[in-house]
C-alpha cells in the first residue's frame, strides 16, 4: 500500500472530473488530502473510496467557491486544524455556452469568482507560507480557452486567460524560492463540463474529446517535474500554437466558428 508521506494536497472541485483525477494522483504518491466542491455527498464518496484505496487521510470541505470569502474560509479552517498545505491544486472551474447580452451579470460575475478570483486568492494565500518555508507547489487548470478570445465563451475564456498568465508570470518570478506554479490547459475533456456549460450545440463538442485520467495525469506531471505549462494532447498544443501565431481577426474569427453552434 501506498506510503503517507505525511504531506497536504488542496484540491478544488475534487468531487468529479478532473479533480477527482488529481485527488487519486495525490493520494497514491503518499498526500493527504482535502478536497472542496459544493456537493458533500459527491466528497463523501471520494472520500471513502480514496482512504479506502490509500493510505492517506481524506477531509472533506463543502464550500461554493462563487463565494468571495470562500479562499479565506479554507485558509482559515486549515490553519485552525494546522494543516499545512504543500501541494495546492487549483482545478474546480466551469463554463456558460452562449452569447455574452443573453447572460446575466450575476451568472457571470459567479463563474468569474470560481474560475478566477477564488483560485487566485488561494495562490496568493498559500504562496506566501510556500515561499517562507521555500518549499510547495501550485497547479493551476486553465483550458486552451485562454489562448485566444472565446466568443460564446467569453468571461470564461477571459477568466482562463488570466489563470494562464497570472500563473506563467509566477512561475518566472518564483525562479530560485524552491517553489513552483504549473499551469495546465485542457482541451475538451470527457467529464460533467460540457453538461454544465449547456454546450451540447457547441461545434467543440465534435472535436477530439481527451479521457479525464490521461489529462490530469499529464498536467500532475508536468507539476511534478516543475514545468511552466502543460497543454495536454498533440491537437491541443497544435491548436495552441497556431492561435499564437496567427493575426488577432483571423484567430477570432476561427474561434468563433470553432465554439459556435453547429
Ligand atoms: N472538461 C473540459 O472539457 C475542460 C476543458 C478545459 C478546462 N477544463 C477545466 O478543468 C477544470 C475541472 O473541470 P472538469 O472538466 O473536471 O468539470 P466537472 O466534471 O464539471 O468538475 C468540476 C468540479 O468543480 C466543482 N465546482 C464547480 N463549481 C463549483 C463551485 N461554485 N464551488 C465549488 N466547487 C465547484 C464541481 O463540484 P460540485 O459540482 O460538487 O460543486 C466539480 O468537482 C475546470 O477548471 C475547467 O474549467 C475542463
Amino acid at each position: 500500500m501506498t506510503k503517507n508521506n505525511g504531506k497536504y494536497a488542496l484540491i478544488t472541485g475534487a468531487s468529479q472530473g478532473l479533480g477527482y483525477e488529481f485527488a487519486k494522483l495525490a493520494a497514491q504518491d503518499g498526500y493527504n488530502l482535502v478536497i472542496v466542491s459544493r456537493t458533500k455527498k459527491k466528497l463523501d464518496k471520494v472520500k471513502k473510496e480514496i482512504e479506502k484505496n490509500y493510505n492517506v487521510k481524506v477531509k472533506v470541505l463543502v464550500k461554493d467557491l462563487a463565494k468571495p470569502s470562500s479562499a479565506g474560509e479554507i485558509f482559515s479552517s486549515l490553519k485552525k486544524d494546522k494543516i499545512n498545505v504543500e501541494m495546492l491544486i487549483n482545478n474546480a472551474g466551469y463554463a456558460r455556452f452562449g452569447l455574452d447580452h443573453k447572460i446575466s451579470l450575476k451568472d457571470d460575475l459567479n463563474l468569474i469568482h470560481v474560475d478566477l478570483m477564488t483560485p487566485v486568492k488561494l495562490t496568493k494565500l498559500y504562496l506566501k507560507l510556500m515561499v517562507k518555508k521555500r518549499s510547495g507547489m501550485i497547479l493551476n487548470v486553465a483550458s486552451i480557452a485562454g489562448f485566444q478570445p472565446m466568443p460564446y465563451f467569453n468571461s470564461y475564456g477571459a477568466s482562463k486567460s488570466f489563470i494562464l498568465n497570472f500563473s506563467e508570470a509566477l512561475y518566472n518570478e518564483l525562479k530560485g524560492t524552491g517553489v513552483h506554479v504549473t499551469c495546465v490547459c485542457p482541451g475538451v475533456t470527457k467529464t460533467g463540463f460540457i453538461k454544465r456549460a449547456k454546450m451540447e450545440k457547441s461545434r467543440l463538442t465534435k472535436q477530439i474529446i481527451m479521457k479525464a485520467s490521461t489529462v490530469a495525469k499529464e498536467g500532475y506531471r508536468a507539476m511534478l517535474k516543475r514545468k511552466r505549462l502543460c497543454v495536454p494532447g498533440i491537437h491541443n498544443k497544435f491548436l495552441s500554437i497556431v492561435h499564437k501565431i496567427l493575426p488577432r481577426p483571423v484567430a477570432l474569427r476561427i474561434s468563433r466558428f470553432v465554439s459556435g453552434p453547429y
